[in-house]
């Protein structure tokens, strides 16, 4: 049996696909075959020509996942534009940090929306284009290590990626049988927008180095390869696993 990550002929959908992991992620199934449909509110320009570059093929699609009102076009547009969808990255997600004791309701639901019901129905529109074709497909959610710890000051983000856990676990249960794979990236510390606020507090930024066992926070080109791993059929019998990229952080 030969052991493939050739992702050729297929379609990804990757969200928040303009920076960050996103973009690195979607380079990497980009470089592995696929065509990847950058979806997000930003402009992709950046990433779409860092695809072109590699010989790769990417296209754009605008969308505010802040609510779930454009899951239906998304899905629609890349199959309009690609002719299939079979993989699906929910890798867009925001963090608002402050004190529990000084938390909002405006940021508690801004989290919520985006990191986890937006993920739900985006899948959900996703999994019913696969049964209705009656084909398989992979979902590969970004969760984080607040899947598996608590943190301090981001009460939303720690309860969003934690039910985003549990929720790649009952979606695997519920769509294995259907030839579905759901299973969830959890990145360590990476060097991104949404770690700025960290890096730039000395303390925080020392306390976080002296932790990581591999030494230096993650780049974004380090998280594509297991994104490759979940999207290929090398990982068919994996299911409802979150994996985590931490440079060794979980080991500690
Ligand atoms: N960096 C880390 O250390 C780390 C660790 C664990 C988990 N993660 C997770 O990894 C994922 C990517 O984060 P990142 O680190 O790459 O941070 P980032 O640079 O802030 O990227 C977040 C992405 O989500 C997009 N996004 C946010 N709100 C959106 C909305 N309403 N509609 C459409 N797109 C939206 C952003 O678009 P805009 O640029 O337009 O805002 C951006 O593309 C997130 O789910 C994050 O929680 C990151």
């Amino acid at each position: 049996m030969t052991i493939s990550f050739d992702l050729t002929g297929k379609t990804a959908i990757v969200t928040g696909a303009n920076t960050g992991l996103g973009q690195g992620i979607a380079a990497a199934l980009a470089g592995a075959g696929a065509t990847v449909a950058l979806v997000g509110r930003s402009s992709m320009s950046e990433t779409e020509a860092a695809i072109a570059a590699m010989g790769g093929k990417s296209f754009s699609i605008k969308a505010d996942l802040s609510s779930i009102a454009p899951v239906g076009e998304i899905i629609s547009e890349t199959i309009r534009m690609a002719g299939s969808a079979d993989i699906l990255v929910n890798n867009a997600g925001i963090i608002k940090r402050a004190d529990s004791l000084d938390f909002t309701e405006a940021d508690w639901d801004a989290v919520m929306d985006v990191n986890l019901k937006t993920v739900f129905f985006l899948s959900q529109a996703f999994a019913r284009h696969l049964v209705a074709e009656n084909k398989p497909g992979k979902i590969i959610n970004i969760a984080s290590l607040l899947s598996f710890q608590g943190g301090i000051r981001i009460p939303s983000y720690t309860a969003s990626k934690s039910g985003l856990a549990g929720l790649t676990r009952l979606l695997a249960c519920e769509w294995a049988s259907k030839g579905i794979n759901v299973n969830a990236i959890a990145p360590g510390y990476f060097d991104t927008n949404n770690t700025e606020a960290l890096r730039n507090d000395p303390d925080r930024n020392a306390a976080i180095l002296a932790r990581i066992p591999a030494g230096h926070w993650g780049q974004p080109e380090e998280i594509g390869g297991a994104a490759v791993f979940l999207a290929s059929s090398a990982s068919n019998y994996i299911h409802g696993t979150v994996l985590p990229v931490d440079g060794g952080w979980l080991a500690r």
